[in-house]
């Protein structure tokens, strides 16, 4: 069976604000990504974003007539500048111009837009995507009232670093539709691990047998780097550590690529020995032999059709190893089994001797957007039904957060 993947926007109400730029470029396809997610997008234009972007667009592109003038008299009672907030879950203003930042820290209302914001409910999400020019960004009055705003509960997405329109280079392009999509979706979220630090391994290991073969398994690395937006969105500091996968990294997060199971131990044990980390979660399908006598030349057909003799030696177990440490973080296991889950789940649990263990049936698995999850734990166990693994991905974490917090 396969699900589909869920709207991460389902029923939310965004009111997307455009300010003066050439960045509102990229609002158009931010509306598209809003409304794909199943977003209802209401755009609110200041006058100068007007010049970068036709309201026309703006309206095609989010199926809703487009505000930009305060004393507007489609609205019925003549307050859009009310009207137009109460009932949205997120006000997110992308473009957003160092002009706007200003009338933001300083509460200025001059027009439609930065009226809306003054006049929002205190409890609002006000999200900002700033874009301009580096020397605009990195002038003092541009930064003291980024901090004011800050300090206001306002919160900044971005900017990134990059090539400008301008021609110059540096901070203050705006971020991408997708990354701003995402900071939308993670600011839904509960913070249940906020400034918590998270291990993450994900992917298969790769065992070379000589410099162009190896061994390797079907895992896609989709669940552990699920794993790893998931524990991002909920506040964690996150590093992941993934094999070969051709996944792009999670936003947000830190990875570092290895290949064999050894250098993932390495990785592994070097970053819980640097930094104190909350929870481990080994998500990867690490191999448990590698070959112990790898050719340096890449091995040839004999004459005589003589087979390669392949030797093997065990690989560390690395869930093994962190959580043997004196105050190892709270270690979670995962177990791809092919058969009585139930049992063998639970049997590995105790084995590993680390208090929670996710089991999946591999084949089902391997590759797929979507899974079916059993948590072990001293209590017994729980199932998490079918679903697309960012849901399942969000589930666990929730379930780690729970169970860290009654831990302490
Ligand atoms: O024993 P088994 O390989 O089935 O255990 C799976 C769990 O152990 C997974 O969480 C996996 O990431 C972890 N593991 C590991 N190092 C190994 C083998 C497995 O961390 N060498």
């Amino acid at each position: 069976m396969n699900v589909k993947r869920a709207m991460r926007l389902n029923g939310k109400k965004i009111l997307l604000g455009l300010t003066g730029g050439i960045a509102c470029y990229k609002a158009a396809e931010l509306t598209r990504a809003l409304v794909k997610e199943g977003a209802s997008v209401q755009v609110v234009m200041t006058k100068a974003a007007t010049e970068f972007i036709t309201p026309m667009t703006m309206q095609a592109l989010s199926g809703r007539e487009v505000f930009v003038d305060q004393w507007d008299a489609r609205i019925a009672n003549h307050m859009p500048h009310i009207d137009l907030s109460r009932d949205v879950n997120a006000i997110l203003i992308a473009p957003c111009s160092t002009n706007f930042i200003a009338k933001l820290a300083q509460g200025i209302c001059d027009d439609l837009l930065s009226t809306l914001c003054i006049a929002r409910p205190t409890k609002l999400p006000l999200l900002i995507a700033p874009a301009m020019n580096v020397e605009m960004w990195q002038n003092a009055a541009t930064q003291r009232n980024v901090l004011q705003v800050i300090a206001d509960s306002i919160q900044i997405i971005g900017p990134g670093a990059g090539e400008q329109a301008c021609g110059e280079t540096g901070m203050g392009r705006m971020l991408e539709p997708t990354q701003i999509l995402t900071e939308l979706i993670a600011s839904f979220q509960a913070k249940t691990l906020l400034g918590k630090h998270v291990l993450i391994t994900a992917g298969p290991s790769f065992e070379p047998i000589d410099p162009v073969r190896g061994i390797t398994n079907l895992s896609s690395g989709k669940m552990g780097y699920a794993v790893a937006q998931a524990a991002w969105e909920a506040g964690a500091h996150v590093t992941l550590v993934s094999g070969p996968t051709g996944l792009e990294a999670p936003y947000g997060t830190h990875r570092i690529q290895v290949q064999t199971a050894q250098q993932m131990h390495d990785v592994v044990m070097a970053q819980v020995a640097h930094q104190k980390q909350a929870v481990f979660i080994a998500v990867a399908a690490v191999a448990d032999w590698r070959v112990s006598n790898v050719s340096e030349q890449k091995l040839k057909k004999s004459a005589e059709s003589r087979l390669p003799q392949l030797e093997f030696e065990e690989n560390p177990d690395i869930l093994a190893s962190v959580a043997a440490l004196e105050n190892a973080p709270y270690c979670v296991g995962f177990a791809a089994e092919s058969e009585r889950l139930l049992e063998h789940g639970a049997n590995k649990r105790i084995k590993k001797n680390i208090p929670l263990l996710v089991g999946n049936i591999g084949h089902q698995t391997f590759g797929q957007d979507d899974n079916e999850l059993v948590l072990f734990d001293e209590s017994g166990y729980k199932q998490l039904a079918r679903a697309d693994k960012s849901s399942l991905a969000r589930q666990l974490i929730s379930e780690i957060a729970q169970r860290l917090s009654s831990a302490k």
